[in-house]
């Protein structure tokens, strides 16, 4: 009986690793499309975009050094943090979560695409 559940437990914790394994593969390849204005580096980097190193429960617009929009700004003093949904909202329309922010929507991602997004970057 407890053998059993041992086993059960291990093949569904093999399972749910490769699956999850897989969307941070499918989250870095999507990444290159970010790159040219996101470094994965900490502190500041000198590019369009802040660094996205340590976003997971990073607060909206908290990059060291790198100078945000009025919008970033506001949701950062209200104390607003990245978690995923609020990452797949955002890659989905950046201004619905941050109003009168800089960023443009990335175009051509799919749901699945921003959730394998975000799982990459907030696993970092
Ligand atoms: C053309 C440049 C550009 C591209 C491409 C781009 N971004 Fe951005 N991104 C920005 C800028 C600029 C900001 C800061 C916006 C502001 O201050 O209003 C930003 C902000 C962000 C933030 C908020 C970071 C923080 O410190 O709170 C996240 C998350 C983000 N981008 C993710 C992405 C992802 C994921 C992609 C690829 C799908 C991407 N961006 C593509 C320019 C870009």
């Amino acid at each position: 009986m407890r053998l059993g559940f041992a086993v059960l437990a291990v093949l569904a914790l093999a399972g749910g690793t490769g699956a999850a394994a897989d969307e941070l593969k499918r989250g870095e390849a999507l990444f290159q499309g970010c790159r040219s204005c996101h470094a994965l580096e900490p502190g500041r980097v000198p590019m369009a975009g802040p660094t996205l190193d340590g976003l997971s429960g990073r607060l909206l617009g908290a990059a060291a050094g790198f100078d945000y929009s009025p919008g970033f700004t506001a949701m950062r003093e209200k104390g607003l943090r990245w978690d995923a949904e609020r990452l797949k909202a955002y890659l989905a329309d950046p201004d619905a979560v941050v109003p009168g922010g800089w960023m443009s929507p990335p175009v051509g991602l799919g749901e699945a695409d921003r959730a394998a997004l975000a799982a990459f970057l907030l696993a970092r």
